[in-house]
Protein backbone atom coordinates (compact mmCIF):
# COMPACT_ATOMS: atom_id res chain seq x y z
CA UNK A 1 0.00 0.00 0.00
CA UNK A 2 1.83 3.52 -0.73
CA UNK A 3 1.15 6.53 1.79
CA UNK A 4 -0.45 9.38 1.37
CA UNK A 5 3.00 11.52 1.04
CA UNK A 6 1.10 14.31 1.46
CA UNK A 7 0.15 13.70 4.99
CA UNK A 8 3.81 12.37 5.77
CA UNK A 9 5.43 15.70 5.48
CA UNK A 10 5.26 17.68 8.25
CA UNK A 11 6.55 15.40 10.82
CA UNK A 12 10.66 16.07 10.66
CA UNK A 13 11.56 12.17 11.88
CA UNK A 14 14.12 11.71 14.22
CA UNK A 15 17.17 9.30 13.18
CA UNK A 16 15.18 8.13 10.41
CA UNK A 17 15.91 8.20 6.79
CA UNK A 18 12.70 10.44 6.44
CA UNK A 19 12.43 10.04 2.65
CA UNK A 20 13.10 6.42 2.24
CA UNK A 21 10.37 5.67 5.03
CA UNK A 22 8.04 8.01 3.49
CA UNK A 23 8.05 5.82 0.53
CA UNK A 24 7.23 2.65 2.37
CA UNK A 25 5.91 3.87 6.15
CA UNK A 26 6.28 1.32 9.00
CA UNK A 27 3.42 2.57 11.11
CA UNK A 28 2.71 0.82 14.19
CA UNK A 29 -1.03 1.67 15.77
CA UNK A 30 -0.94 -1.09 19.23
CA UNK A 31 1.24 -2.63 21.11
CA UNK A 32 0.39 -5.36 23.97
CA UNK A 33 3.14 -7.70 25.66
CA UNK A 34 5.96 -8.81 23.24
CA UNK A 35 4.37 -7.52 19.94
CA UNK A 36 3.14 -4.53 18.21
CA UNK A 37 0.92 -4.29 15.86
CA UNK A 38 0.75 -2.07 12.48
CA UNK A 39 -1.38 -0.31 10.44
CA UNK A 40 -2.35 -3.35 8.15
CA UNK A 41 -2.86 -5.27 11.44
CA UNK A 42 -0.13 -7.29 11.31
CA UNK A 43 1.55 -8.69 14.27
CA UNK A 44 5.20 -7.22 14.67
CA UNK A 45 7.72 -9.19 17.34
CA UNK A 46 8.85 -6.33 19.42
CA UNK A 47 13.03 -7.96 19.47
CA UNK A 48 14.06 -4.81 20.97
CA UNK A 49 11.69 -3.31 23.66
CA UNK A 50 10.73 -0.47 21.73
CA UNK A 51 13.98 1.19 21.82
CA UNK A 52 15.64 -0.58 24.60
CA UNK A 53 12.90 1.09 27.02
CA UNK A 54 9.95 -1.31 27.46
CA UNK A 55 11.30 -3.92 29.87
CA UNK A 56 8.11 -5.49 31.39
CA UNK A 57 6.31 -5.35 27.79
CA UNK A 58 3.97 -3.23 26.41
CA UNK A 59 0.44 -1.73 28.26
CA UNK A 60 1.29 -3.01 31.41
CA UNK A 61 -2.05 -3.05 33.07
CA UNK A 62 -0.78 -1.96 36.24
CA UNK A 63 0.92 0.80 34.18
CA UNK A 64 -1.62 1.98 32.58
CA UNK A 65 -3.88 2.42 35.32
CA UNK A 66 -1.29 4.16 37.46
CA UNK A 67 -0.69 7.39 34.59
CA UNK A 68 -4.92 7.33 34.16
CA UNK A 69 -5.35 7.69 37.73
CA UNK A 70 -2.42 10.53 37.92
CA UNK A 71 -3.89 12.73 34.80
CA UNK A 72 -7.11 13.00 36.40
CA UNK A 73 -5.55 13.60 40.38
CA UNK A 74 -2.49 16.08 39.67
CA UNK A 75 -1.85 16.64 36.48
CA UNK A 76 1.30 18.77 37.27
CA UNK A 77 2.88 20.25 40.18
CA UNK A 78 5.92 22.75 39.57
CA UNK A 79 8.99 20.85 40.49
CA UNK A 80 11.11 23.75 41.84
CA UNK A 81 10.57 24.95 45.45
CA UNK A 82 7.88 22.63 45.66
CA UNK A 83 6.99 18.72 45.49
CA UNK A 84 4.29 16.24 45.13
CA UNK A 85 4.51 12.89 47.28
CA UNK A 86 4.73 10.31 44.22
CA UNK A 87 8.21 12.01 43.67
CA UNK A 88 9.71 11.23 46.72
CA UNK A 89 8.41 7.84 46.60
CA UNK A 90 9.91 7.26 43.42
CA UNK A 91 13.48 9.12 45.20
CA UNK A 92 13.24 6.68 47.34
CA UNK A 93 11.65 3.31 45.74
CA UNK A 94 15.24 3.84 43.16
CA UNK A 95 17.71 4.44 45.40
CA UNK A 96 16.65 1.00 47.16
CA UNK A 97 17.78 -0.73 43.98
CA UNK A 98 20.63 1.24 43.32
CA UNK A 99 24.16 0.30 43.56
CA UNK A 100 25.96 0.52 47.00
CA UNK A 101 25.74 4.51 48.03
CA UNK A 102 24.15 5.80 45.33
CA UNK A 103 21.07 6.86 47.15
CA UNK A 104 20.35 10.65 45.78
CA UNK A 105 18.11 11.02 42.56
CA UNK A 106 17.92 14.14 40.30
CA UNK A 107 15.03 14.00 37.91
CA UNK A 108 15.01 14.70 34.06
CA UNK A 109 13.23 14.00 31.12
CA UNK A 110 15.45 11.77 28.78
CA UNK A 111 18.65 9.82 28.68
CA UNK A 112 20.23 13.16 27.07
CA UNK A 113 19.37 15.36 29.81
CA UNK A 114 20.45 12.88 32.52
CA UNK A 115 24.25 12.95 30.79
CA UNK A 116 24.28 16.69 30.62
CA UNK A 117 22.96 16.81 34.36
CA UNK A 118 25.62 14.42 35.08
CA UNK A 119 28.53 16.54 33.58
CA UNK A 120 27.08 19.67 35.02
CA UNK A 121 27.55 18.06 38.42
CA UNK A 122 30.62 16.31 37.94
CA UNK A 123 32.36 19.54 37.41
CA UNK A 124 30.31 21.65 39.75
CA UNK A 125 30.63 19.08 42.30
CA UNK A 126 34.66 19.66 42.13
CA UNK A 127 34.19 23.54 42.02
CA UNK A 128 31.67 23.48 45.66
CA UNK A 129 34.86 21.48 47.24
CA UNK A 130 37.32 24.07 45.97
CA UNK A 131 38.72 22.32 43.22
CA UNK A 132 37.77 25.01 40.37
CA UNK A 133 40.39 23.61 38.14
CA UNK A 134 38.77 20.35 37.54
CA UNK A 135 36.64 21.03 34.18
CA UNK A 136 37.54 18.78 31.70
CA UNK A 137 35.50 16.21 30.91
CA UNK A 138 36.83 12.87 29.23
CA UNK A 139 34.54 10.36 27.16
CA UNK A 140 35.37 7.68 25.00
CA UNK A 141 35.97 6.49 21.36
CA UNK A 142 32.64 5.09 19.86
CA UNK A 143 30.39 6.34 22.80
CA UNK A 144 27.15 7.54 23.21
CA UNK A 145 25.83 9.49 25.66
CA UNK A 146 22.37 11.51 23.52
CA UNK A 147 22.18 14.15 21.53
CA UNK A 148 22.23 17.28 23.25
CA UNK A 149 25.55 19.33 23.32
CA UNK A 150 27.34 17.74 26.84
CA UNK A 151 26.77 14.41 25.19
CA UNK A 152 27.71 14.83 21.85
CA UNK A 153 31.30 16.24 22.93
CA UNK A 154 31.52 13.11 25.31
CA UNK A 155 30.53 11.29 22.48
CA UNK A 156 32.07 9.27 20.28
CA UNK A 157 30.29 8.91 17.08
CA UNK A 158 31.19 10.91 14.18
CA UNK A 159 28.10 11.07 12.88
CA UNK A 160 26.38 12.73 15.53
CA UNK A 161 29.54 15.13 15.89
CA UNK A 162 30.56 16.59 12.91
CA UNK A 163 28.19 18.18 11.91
CA UNK A 164 27.74 20.52 15.02
CA UNK A 165 30.82 22.69 15.05
CA UNK A 166 33.49 22.77 17.46
CA UNK A 167 31.11 21.37 20.56
CA UNK A 168 32.28 21.69 23.89
CA UNK A 169 35.52 22.89 25.09
CA UNK A 170 38.08 21.04 27.50
CA UNK A 171 36.63 17.44 26.18
CA UNK A 172 39.33 14.34 25.56
CA UNK A 173 38.27 10.43 24.80
CA UNK A 174 40.01 7.46 25.54
CA UNK A 175 40.24 4.73 23.17
CA UNK A 176 36.83 2.69 22.85
CA UNK A 177 37.20 -1.67 23.78
CA UNK A 178 36.35 -2.81 20.44
CA UNK A 179 39.02 -5.44 19.64
CA UNK A 180 37.16 -8.44 17.20
CA UNK A 181 40.98 -9.67 16.25
CA UNK A 182 40.92 -11.19 19.67
CA UNK A 183 37.21 -11.09 20.67
CA UNK A 184 34.94 -11.87 17.86
CA UNK A 185 32.47 -14.53 18.73
CA UNK A 186 33.05 -14.62 22.38
CA UNK A 187 30.59 -15.62 24.28
CA UNK A 188 29.27 -13.37 27.03
CA UNK A 189 32.20 -10.84 28.30
CA UNK A 190 35.37 -10.44 25.79
CA UNK A 191 38.45 -11.84 27.96
CA UNK A 192 40.80 -9.68 25.76
CA UNK A 193 41.42 -5.41 26.29
CA UNK A 194 41.72 -4.61 30.68
CA UNK A 195 44.51 -2.82 29.45
CA UNK A 196 42.61 -0.39 27.28
CA UNK A 197 41.51 1.33 30.99
CA UNK A 198 45.50 2.12 30.80
CA UNK A 199 44.22 5.00 28.24
CA UNK A 200 42.91 7.16 30.85
CA UNK A 201 46.28 7.16 32.70
CA UNK A 202 47.44 8.79 28.60
CA UNK A 203 45.35 11.67 29.00
CA UNK A 204 46.29 12.19 32.99
CA UNK A 205 49.76 12.25 31.66
CA UNK A 206 48.73 14.98 28.73
CA UNK A 207 46.13 17.02 30.89
CA UNK A 208 47.05 16.44 34.60
CA UNK A 209 44.74 15.24 36.75
CA UNK A 210 44.09 18.46 38.41
CA UNK A 211 42.18 19.69 35.88
CA UNK A 212 39.97 16.20 34.40
CA UNK A 213 36.39 16.23 36.48
CA UNK A 214 34.72 13.05 35.10
CA UNK A 215 35.04 9.95 33.05
CA UNK A 216 32.14 9.17 31.28
CA UNK A 217 31.53 5.46 29.78
CA UNK A 218 28.53 3.67 28.68
CA UNK A 219 29.38 -0.29 30.83
CA UNK A 220 27.78 -1.75 27.87
CA UNK A 221 27.34 0.52 24.53
CA UNK A 222 24.51 -0.02 22.58
CA UNK A 223 24.14 2.60 19.76
CA UNK A 224 27.64 1.88 17.97
CA UNK A 225 26.99 -1.68 17.95
CA UNK A 226 26.78 -3.27 21.45
CA UNK A 227 30.52 -3.24 22.62
CA UNK A 228 31.12 -5.47 25.78
CA UNK A 229 33.57 -4.32 28.56
CA UNK A 230 36.34 -6.27 28.40
CA UNK A 231 37.17 -8.58 31.45
CA UNK A 232 38.49 -6.32 34.61
CA UNK A 233 38.03 -3.34 31.99
CA UNK A 234 35.71 -1.46 34.42
CA UNK A 235 37.38 -2.14 37.65
CA UNK A 236 40.81 -1.06 36.49
CA UNK A 237 38.94 2.11 34.84
CA UNK A 238 37.70 2.52 38.63
CA UNK A 239 40.80 1.77 40.19
CA UNK A 240 42.79 4.83 38.07
CA UNK A 241 39.71 7.44 38.56
CA UNK A 242 40.25 6.70 42.00
CA UNK A 243 43.83 7.32 42.13
CA UNK A 244 43.64 10.47 40.57
CA UNK A 245 40.46 11.78 42.36
CA UNK A 246 38.08 11.76 39.06
CA UNK A 247 34.56 11.35 39.16
CA UNK A 248 33.33 8.35 37.13
CA UNK A 249 29.95 8.40 35.62
CA UNK A 250 28.29 5.27 34.04
CA UNK A 251 25.60 6.19 31.28
CA UNK A 252 23.12 3.28 31.84
CA UNK A 253 20.69 4.63 29.60
CA UNK A 254 20.30 1.13 27.73
CA UNK A 255 21.76 -0.87 30.66
CA UNK A 256 19.17 0.48 33.44
CA UNK A 257 16.71 -1.32 34.51
CA UNK A 258 17.67 -5.38 34.49
CA UNK A 259 19.15 -5.43 31.20
CA UNK A 260 22.17 -7.10 32.09
CA UNK A 261 20.37 -9.51 34.87
CA UNK A 262 20.73 -7.08 37.49
CA UNK A 263 18.75 -3.83 38.10
CA UNK A 264 22.01 -2.50 37.20
CA UNK A 265 24.86 -3.07 34.87
CA UNK A 266 27.38 -1.42 37.93
CA UNK A 267 26.09 -4.78 39.91
CA UNK A 268 26.56 -7.31 37.38
CA UNK A 269 30.32 -5.55 36.53
CA UNK A 270 30.46 -5.25 40.27
CA UNK A 271 31.84 -2.01 39.76
CA UNK A 272 30.00 1.54 41.41
CA UNK A 273 30.64 4.64 39.41
CA UNK A 274 30.01 7.73 41.43
CA UNK A 275 27.52 9.23 39.40
CA UNK A 276 24.99 6.99 37.00
CA UNK A 277 22.63 8.24 34.42
CA UNK A 278 19.05 6.23 33.71
CA UNK A 279 16.01 6.78 30.83
CA UNK A 280 13.58 4.53 29.64
CA UNK A 281 13.08 1.66 31.25
CA UNK A 282 12.37 3.74 34.41
CA UNK A 283 8.87 4.33 33.44
CA UNK A 284 9.04 0.91 31.05
CA UNK A 285 9.12 3.91 28.35
CA UNK A 286 5.71 4.94 29.32
CA UNK A 287 6.37 8.53 29.81
CA UNK A 288 9.43 10.62 29.24
CA UNK A 289 11.87 10.36 32.26
CA UNK A 290 14.93 9.97 32.99
CA UNK A 291 17.19 10.52 36.25
CA UNK A 292 20.83 10.94 37.33
CA UNK A 293 21.69 8.54 40.52
CA UNK A 294 24.75 10.36 42.56
CA UNK A 295 26.89 9.16 45.60
CA UNK A 296 25.66 10.77 49.11
CA UNK A 297 28.99 12.51 49.18
CA UNK A 298 28.34 14.14 45.89
CA UNK A 299 24.92 15.45 46.99
CA UNK A 300 26.24 16.54 50.13
CA UNK A 301 29.70 18.27 49.08
CA UNK A 302 26.33 20.92 48.04
CA UNK A 303 24.37 21.53 50.86
CA UNK A 304 26.43 24.38 52.18
CA UNK A 305 25.99 28.44 52.25
CA UNK A 306 23.10 29.74 53.49
CA UNK A 307 20.20 27.24 53.57
CA UNK A 308 17.77 29.57 51.96
CA UNK A 309 19.36 29.67 48.83
CA UNK A 310 19.33 27.16 46.04
CA UNK A 311 22.35 24.72 45.83
CA UNK A 312 22.21 23.12 42.22
CA UNK A 313 21.42 25.68 39.48
CA UNK A 314 19.46 22.92 36.99
CA UNK A 315 16.69 21.44 36.62
CA UNK A 316 14.05 21.22 34.15
CA UNK A 317 10.10 22.23 34.18
CA UNK A 318 9.29 18.91 33.81
CA UNK A 319 11.53 17.18 36.39
CA UNK A 320 9.39 14.91 38.28
CA UNK A 321 6.34 14.89 36.26
CA UNK A 322 3.64 13.48 38.40
CA UNK A 323 2.85 10.98 34.99
CA UNK A 324 6.54 10.60 35.17
CA UNK A 325 6.67 9.48 39.30
CA UNK A 326 3.32 7.21 38.29
CA UNK A 327 4.01 5.38 35.80
CA UNK A 328 7.66 4.93 37.27
CA UNK A 329 6.61 3.16 40.57
CA UNK A 330 4.21 1.01 38.75
CA UNK A 331 7.46 0.20 36.79
CA UNK A 332 9.23 -0.69 39.86
CA UNK A 333 5.74 -2.55 41.04
CA UNK A 334 5.61 -4.42 37.73
CA UNK A 335 9.32 -5.56 37.64
CA UNK A 336 9.04 -6.90 41.04
CA UNK A 337 5.70 -8.62 40.90
CA UNK A 338 7.34 -10.38 37.74
CA UNK A 339 10.82 -10.56 39.14
CA UNK A 340 12.36 -9.17 36.24
CA UNK A 341 15.19 -7.21 36.82
CA UNK A 342 17.35 -10.43 36.96
CA UNK A 343 15.31 -12.57 34.64
CA UNK A 344 18.15 -11.61 32.04
CA UNK A 345 20.03 -13.72 34.06
CA UNK A 346 17.97 -16.38 33.68
CA UNK A 347 17.87 -16.17 29.89
CA UNK A 348 20.91 -15.36 29.44
CA UNK A 349 22.41 -18.88 28.39
CA UNK A 350 19.67 -19.73 26.37
CA UNK A 351 19.09 -16.67 24.19
CA UNK A 352 23.46 -17.37 24.18
CA UNK A 353 22.86 -19.93 22.67
CA UNK A 354 20.35 -19.23 20.20
CA UNK A 355 22.25 -15.84 18.54
CA UNK A 356 25.20 -17.93 17.99
CA UNK A 357 23.49 -20.57 16.21
CA UNK A 358 23.63 -17.86 13.40
CA UNK A 359 27.68 -17.59 13.57
CA UNK A 360 27.90 -20.16 10.28
CA UNK A 361 24.80 -17.09 8.69
CA UNK A 362 26.31 -15.80 5.64
CA UNK A 363 28.29 -12.54 6.56
CA UNK A 364 28.48 -12.50 9.95
CA UNK A 365 31.28 -11.49 11.20
CA UNK A 366 30.91 -11.88 14.98
CA UNK A 367 28.33 -12.03 17.52
CA UNK A 368 28.34 -10.36 21.14
CA UNK A 369 26.40 -10.98 23.76
CA UNK A 370 25.22 -10.42 27.49
CA UNK A 371 21.78 -10.50 29.48
CA UNK A 372 19.34 -9.80 26.92
CA UNK A 373 21.22 -7.92 24.82
CA UNK A 374 22.45 -9.08 21.41
CA UNK A 375 25.01 -7.82 18.44
CA UNK A 376 25.08 -9.19 15.21
CA UNK A 377 27.92 -7.76 13.13
CA UNK A 378 27.64 -8.19 9.65
CA UNK A 379 30.50 -7.33 6.50
CA UNK A 380 29.27 -4.45 4.99
CA UNK A 381 28.27 -4.70 1.34
CA UNK A 382 31.32 -3.07 -0.25
CA UNK A 383 31.16 0.63 -0.74
CA UNK A 384 27.91 0.88 0.60
CA UNK A 385 28.30 0.77 4.87
CA UNK A 386 25.33 0.01 6.73
CA UNK A 387 23.13 -1.38 3.91
CA UNK A 388 23.53 -4.83 4.33
CA UNK A 389 22.38 -4.65 8.02
CA UNK A 390 19.69 -2.14 6.65
CA UNK A 391 18.45 -4.45 4.19
CA UNK A 392 18.49 -7.16 7.10
CA UNK A 393 15.78 -4.60 9.16
CA UNK A 394 13.59 -3.82 6.30
CA UNK A 395 13.61 -8.33 5.47
CA UNK A 396 12.62 -8.58 9.40
CA UNK A 397 10.35 -6.20 9.54
CA UNK A 398 8.31 -7.59 6.12
CA UNK A 399 8.20 -10.80 7.78
CA UNK A 400 7.19 -9.15 11.43
CA UNK A 401 9.48 -8.64 13.34
CA UNK A 402 10.99 -5.26 14.97
CA UNK A 403 15.21 -5.11 15.10
CA UNK A 404 17.45 -2.32 15.34
CA UNK A 405 20.60 -2.10 13.26
CA UNK A 406 23.58 0.67 13.71
CA UNK A 407 26.15 0.52 11.14
CA UNK A 408 26.45 -3.16 10.17
CA UNK A 409 25.35 -4.19 13.42
CA UNK A 410 21.89 -6.01 14.12
CA UNK A 411 21.26 -5.06 18.02
CA UNK A 412 18.66 -7.00 19.89
CA UNK A 413 17.37 -5.97 23.08
CA UNK A 414 14.14 -7.76 23.04
CA UNK A 415 11.46 -7.17 26.27
CA UNK A 416 12.24 -8.79 29.15
CA UNK A 417 9.42 -10.93 29.77
CA UNK A 418 10.31 -13.08 26.51
CA UNK A 419 9.82 -16.61 26.75
CA UNK A 420 11.58 -19.47 24.49
CA UNK A 421 9.33 -19.14 21.67
CA UNK A 422 9.94 -15.64 21.06
CA UNK A 423 13.73 -16.61 20.99
CA UNK A 424 13.38 -18.65 18.51
CA UNK A 425 10.89 -16.63 16.46
CA UNK A 426 13.83 -13.91 16.70
CA UNK A 427 16.75 -16.22 15.76
CA UNK A 428 14.78 -18.07 12.68
CA UNK A 429 13.61 -14.92 11.38
CA UNK A 430 16.77 -13.09 11.42
CA UNK A 431 19.03 -16.60 9.87
CA UNK A 432 16.35 -16.01 6.87
CA UNK A 433 17.17 -12.77 6.72
CA UNK A 434 20.54 -13.03 6.91
CA UNK A 435 20.44 -15.44 3.69
CA UNK A 436 18.42 -13.05 1.84
CA UNK A 437 20.96 -10.23 2.11
CA UNK A 438 23.81 -12.24 0.82
C1 LIG B 1 23.77 5.17 26.59
C2 LIG B 1 22.76 6.19 26.18
N1 LIG B 1 22.82 7.41 26.71
C3 LIG B 1 21.92 8.37 26.40
C4 LIG B 1 20.91 8.10 25.50
C5 LIG B 1 19.96 9.19 25.13
O1 LIG B 1 18.71 8.96 25.64
P1 LIG B 1 17.46 9.80 25.07
O2 LIG B 1 17.24 9.36 23.66
O3 LIG B 1 16.35 9.43 26.01
O4 LIG B 1 17.81 11.24 25.18
C6 LIG B 1 20.81 6.83 24.94
C7 LIG B 1 19.72 6.52 23.99
O5 LIG B 1 19.65 5.48 23.40
C8 LIG B 1 21.76 5.85 25.27
O6 LIG B 1 21.75 4.64 24.71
Amino acid sequence: MSADVSKLDAYWMPFTANRQFKQAPRLLTQADGMYFRDDKGREILDGIAGLWCVNAGHNRAKIVKAIQEQAAELDFAPPFQMGHPKAFELAERLAAIAPTGMNRVFFTNSGSESVDTALKMAIAYHRVRGEGARTRLIGRERGYHGVNFGGISVGGMVANRKMFGSLLAGVDHIRHTHDPARNAFSVGIPPHGAEFAEDLERLVALHDASTIAAVIVEPVAGSTGVLLPPQGYLQRLREICDKHGILLIFDEVITGFGRTGKPFAAQTFGVTPDLMTVAKGITNGCVPMGAVFAQQKIHDAFMTGPEHLIEFFHGYTYSAHPLACAAGIATLDTYADDDLLTRAARMEGEFAKALHSLREEPNVIDVRNIGLVGGIELKPLDGQPAKRAFNVFLDCWDKGLLIRTTGDTVALSPPLIIESGHIERIVDTLRGALRRAA
